[in-house]
């Protein structure tokens, strides 16, 4: 079989996905190694008997709803290739959005707390709370070093929590993997300084995790319970705890059907686990983002205010913890 043949044959057993084109491109280059244009430069050429197999086999498991990601092992985030397994969420586009605001405010907080010689006063605390494969905290730090010029001694501190040890490992493999490279992680002593500061805690929300922190980046899980079902029936084998919003503190169905039983949690949770004027920032569905920045305001935030994803879909709720909680009292 040649790439030719091969494209024909994957998008006629692919005809039912919505991206047939594509996923029959990745699974191409994923088998062959070669990039897109030397896919379409080489369309004669022959598969090897091994190519050939492992094609056929990625095209059988696409073929029942499994997600290209999940059969390469690869999904790109924020501009970074993230190692994923059906242990973990997909990362998503549209959770691009929480790194963007994250990296805006943390901008301000780097330039308030900046020391007249160039040093810093203080090293922010974040948490990376539902971390699942760490594409929210790794992106912030990759972000920070790489782009914003940021230098390892003033990282932030990370702490990645999950419930599940699976997709902690997940975490900490990309941790591993995407911190350890790049220019200014390329010699051992900065790869073991930035990966030092990270910690990581298997915990359900905050039972495990005794620290206060100046930013809680979260993306719980918050779809209903129907529609969590209704949506792995494709067969995409997203785990449902990374999903389903409507699951009590033991992990059964609450039979709650608004995705914000863990929300209504999290929430004052976070705000106990804020420092005073530490931001919580979090992605929640557009059903539910209005309900969400009710919560944060009867909680006791401040400022707080929903961001709209790329698609102009309400997305992200964020709120700042006050300076000051004291309440005058007459005497
Ligand atoms: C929507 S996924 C988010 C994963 C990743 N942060 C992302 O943005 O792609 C939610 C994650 O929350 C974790 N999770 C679910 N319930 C939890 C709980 N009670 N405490 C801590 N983590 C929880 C799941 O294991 C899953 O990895």
């Amino acid at each position: 079989m040649n790439i030719l043949e091969a494209k024909k044959y994957g998008k006629e057993q692919l005809k039912n996905s919505p991206s047939p084109d594509l996923d029959v491109s990745v699974l191409l280059q994923f088998v062959t190694g070669f990039d897109r244009t030397q896919l379409l430069l080489k369309r004669d050429c022959n598969l090897s008997k091994e190519q050939e197999t492992n094609f056929l086999d990625a095209i059988k498991r696409r073929k029942t709803g499994l997600p290209v990601a999940y059969i390469t092992g690869h999904k790109e985030f924020y501009g970074y290739d993230f190692y994923v397994t059906p242990a973990v969420l997909i990362p998503k586009p549209d959770t691009e959005i929480l790194i963007d605001q994250a990296l805006n405010s943390l901008a301000l907080f780097y330039s308030k707390n900046e020391n007249k010689d160039g040093s810093i006063k203080k090293i922010p605390e974040i948490c990376d709370m539902c971390s699942g494969s760490g594409c929210v905290g790794i992106s912030v730090l990759k972000a920070l070093l790489e782009n914003d010029g940021i230098s390892v001694n003033c990282l932030p501190r990370m702490t990645f929590v999950d419930i599940s040890a699976d997709a902690l490992e997940i975490t900490k493999k990309n941790a591993e993997r995407l911190l350890g490279k790049g220019e200014k992680l390329n010699n051992p002593e900065n790869l073991t300084s930035a990966l030092l500061k990270i910690r990581f805690i298997q915990s359900n929300l905050f039972e495990n995790v005794p620290f206060s922190f100046d930013y809680i980046l979260t993306n719980p899980p918050y779809v209903p319970h129907s529609e969590s079902l209704e949506l792995l029936k494709d067969g995409r084998s997203e785990p449902l705890l990374a999903l389903d919003g409507d699951v009590g503190s033991d992990g059964e169905y609450s039979g709650t059907e608004d995705g914000l039983f863990l929300i209504k949690r999290l929430v004052p949770k976070c705000f106990e686990h804020l420092v005073c004027g530490g931001t919580l920032i979090m992605e929640t569905g557009e059903y539910n983002a209005e309900q969400t920045a009710k919560l944060f305001e009867k909680t006791g935030f401040k400022n707080v205010h929903i961001e709209k994803d790329l698609n102009d879909m309400l997305r992200d709720v964020t709120g700042t913890k006050p300076h000051s909680l004291a309440f005058s009292s007459i005497a």
